[in-house]
């Protein structure tokens, strides 16, 4: 008898700590907690646990903790991670080719354009691509504009010509650097600073935030501000994760999830001009501003890419999002 009820109440222990027990959310990512998707990502947690009562928790591991760029996404896709918040540049490999075309040089020429994009039915109908690759999109975060950095100074568009570009996982970044002349290196985010500190790449189109908190510009004597292309980030899930969630905790997170991409959109441009200002504080990197002609150059010479490439998202989202934006090949 006394075993029966030494074991009736093990069992109700056990059972009573299994319903308390917090659903745990791991969150990877691959940049520095002091950058806008590293702030954001810790915002969601706070909220997110706040607003759960603790019944759910976000682990967030930044800076590759836990895994780089490519092992991240197949992470996600295995289940042993739950959030990830990857660069648009990213989703190719994933089979979702269409996200690349936020990376088409100077397709955006600024925030608002982006916003009108992502925030409206053509970001809807993207996030809805990756429903098919087990994934779903819970978010658009924007970061900000990338620039070129080298050891010498970069003026024209010829300058790159030869030089050993590390780039993101995109196709459309690819040509870019090959219209360029360059010989572009895909590599992950974390092994950026050191493939720059050794010369195994000459140079990096980097956001500032990035360039800053990675301290790749340690390593980089010139940053032109040539602001050719959009770094912004999709955040996302594993869907039969997100689906299985008790439909008050999903509905929970997906408003906790709404206020963090608010946040992140809200603090992205003054976290990329104070990274920015910082990099310029340190003296180590000479911070050059193209003039409009030197500007039209690199335009003119990296512009040709949208349609070199549209076969990969398609004529018609590229005139939609031309659209959108008031797209002129000249300014
Ligand atoms: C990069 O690889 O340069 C960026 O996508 C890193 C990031 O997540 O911001």
């Amino acid at each position: 008898m006394r075993t029966l009820l030494a074991a009736i109440l093990a069992l109700t222990v056990t059972s009573s700590f299994a319903a308390e027990a917090p659903i745990v959310i791991k969150f990877s990512h691959v940049v520095a907690v002091d950058t806008p998707k590293g702030k954001a990502a810790d915002y969601f947690k706070k909220i997110a646990e706040e607003r759960t009562k603790g019944r759910v928790k976000v682990e967030v591991y930044p800076n590759s903790q836990l895994y780089k760029d490519k092992e991240e996404m197949e992470a996600l896709q295995l289940g042993a991670v739950q959030m990830l918040a990857p660069s648009l540049a990213k989703f190719g490999p994933l089979g979702v080719k269409e996200f690349e075309i936020f990376d088409l040089p100077y397709i955006f020429d600024s925030y608002a354009e982006v916003d009108k994009v992502m925030k409206g039915p053509i970001g809807a109908k993207l996030f809805t691509k990756l429903e098919t690759k087990g994934i779903k999109a819970l978010g658009f975060w924007e970061n900000g504009f990338k620039n070129f950095s080298s050891n010498k100074p970069i003026r024209t568009p010829n300058d790159l010509r030869g030089m050993k570009i590390r780039i993101q996982s995109s196709k459309v970044l690819d040509e870019e650097m090959r219209t360029l002349g360059a010989l572009p290196q895909v590599m992950a985010f974390s092994e950026v600073y050191q493939a720059l500190q050794t010369g195994v790449v000459d140079g990096t189109e980097l956001e500032p935030s990035n360039l800053y908190t990675s301290k790749a510009f340690e390593v980089q004597k010139h940053l032109t501000l040539t602001n050719h292309g959009f770094l912004g980030y999709a955040v996302i899930v594993n869907k039969t994760f997100w689906e299985g969630l008790p439909a008050d905790i999903r509905a929970t997170l997906t408003t906790a999830m709404n206020d963090s991409s608010t946040y992140a959109n809200q603090i992205a441009k003054q976290e990329t001009d104070k990274a920015l200002a910082a990099i310029k504080a340190s003296g180590k990197t000479t911070i050059y501003t193209p003039t409009a002609a030197e500007r039209a150059a690199f335009r003119k010479a990296l512009i040709p890419v949208h349609q070199k490439m549209s076969s990969r998202f398609g004529q018609d989202l590229l005139t939609e999002i031309y659209k959108e934006t008031a797209f002129k090949p000249v300014e």
